[in-house]
């Protein structure tokens, strides 16, 4: 039987280029070798986004983009995290295997206590419990569906270890294999993605450049990336241009090599640079961008999709969970 990936998506706004390359298209290439699962994580998202209409935006709008690039959801499991009760009812059983200390190490929280600190505010200013216990509803995600493998960004990784830690609390108490221990899978090029200023590419540092913009803003955001002002005649070094970084990404192995002897042997000016990478980028763009236009105007069609996911989803966590439940005494 094929190992089991999975990953969740948090419905946290506009996706970008960033995203694509270093999420969105890793994740869905695993469908070829793996039984994989995506889900969009709304729950997780509720600890931030206090804006009813915005969460169900973003919900509809991460589920068209994934769908818009690729996934198959006659081949995958694609569905909703709020839409999976037995996930809830496991980051039950989970949180009375978690040692509270297990939290107080987890990054985010860390960091989110030390932001008040520095600033002499209450260590626990403006915590609240869903970002506190972040950590056991993503082992519930995890862990009910017995995935070996989750593809996550680096920030994500101590995440996942902390679902393997109460994995392995639970099969050692009542000595049994219940649940699968999970790896996560990180893809080293997400770091690398630079934005337009040159540092990673992040909505909170305003250098994206949005998936599904039109042709001409597209045009006018890539004319936004930082250059320096070297005369067009002059040879480039392609390792520090944000454009070739960036272009790089969406070219075969020879075509990259190509790309760069063309910025190394001058009279390729930014200008023409910074086209060449719309050109490729805006081909690559025109197909998924008609199709999330669709598909967001259609969002009955995607709520079929969803609830198609769901069904097969629940169908195996209701299963895995009754596992459980007699595991622990509960009926
Ligand atoms: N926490 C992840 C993020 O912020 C999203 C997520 C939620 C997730 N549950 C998951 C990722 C389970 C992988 C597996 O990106």
């Amino acid at each position: 039987m094929a190992l089991r990936a999975l990953t969740g998506i948090k419905p946290t706004g506009e996706p970008h280029v960033g995203n694509w390359l270093g999420a969105i298209r890793p994740a869905l290439e695993l469908a070829s070798s793996y039984d994989t699962f995506y889900f969009i994580a709304d729950y997780h998202a509720l600890n931030s986004i206090y804006d009813a209409d915005a969460l169900r935006k973003n919900t509809l709008s991460i589920a068209a983009t994934y769908l818009a690039f690729g996934l198959d959801p006659g081949r995958s499991i694609f569905y909703r995290q709020s839409e999976i009760p037995e996930v809830f009812e496991l980051a039950w059983i989970l949180a009375c295997f978690t040692p509270k200390g297990l939290m107080n190490r987890a990054h985010s929280y860390k960091d989110s206590v030390a932001k008040n600190v520095e600033a002499g505010r209450d260590p626990d200013q403006n915590i609240n419990m869903g970002l506190y216990s972040y950590p056991v509803l993503m082992a519930a995600d995890i862990l009910i569906f017995s995935a070996n493998l989750v593809p996550v960004g680096a920030d994500q990784k101590q995440h996942v270890e902390i679902a393997r830690d109460i994995a392995e609390r639970i099969n050692h108490n009542y000595k049994t294999a219940l649940f699968v221990l999970p790896e996560p899978k990180i893809d080293d090029h997400v770091k690398t993605i630079v934005g337009l200023d040159g540092r990673k590419m992040s909505k909170s540092y305003d250098n994206t450049i949005p998936l599904f913009l039109e042709e001409k803003p597209l045009l006018k955001r890539i004319n936004q990336i930082v250059t320096n002002s070297q005369a067009p005649e002059e040879p480039k070094d392609p390792e520090q241009s944000s454009i070739f970084n960036l272009h790089k990404l969406l070219l075969s192995g020879p075509e990259e090599e190509a790309l760069r002897s063309r910025y190394r042997a001058g009279g390729l000016g930014w200008g023409h640079a910074k086209k060449d990478y719309f050109e490729a980028l805006n081909a690559r763009l025109q197909g998924p961008r008609k199709e999330y236009q669709r598909l967001m105007s259609d969002p009955a069609a995607l709520e079929a999709i969803l609830a198609q996911g769901r069904d097969k989803a629940r169908a195996k966590a209701s299963v895995f969970l009754d596992t459980v439940r007699s595991t622990i005494g509960i009926r």
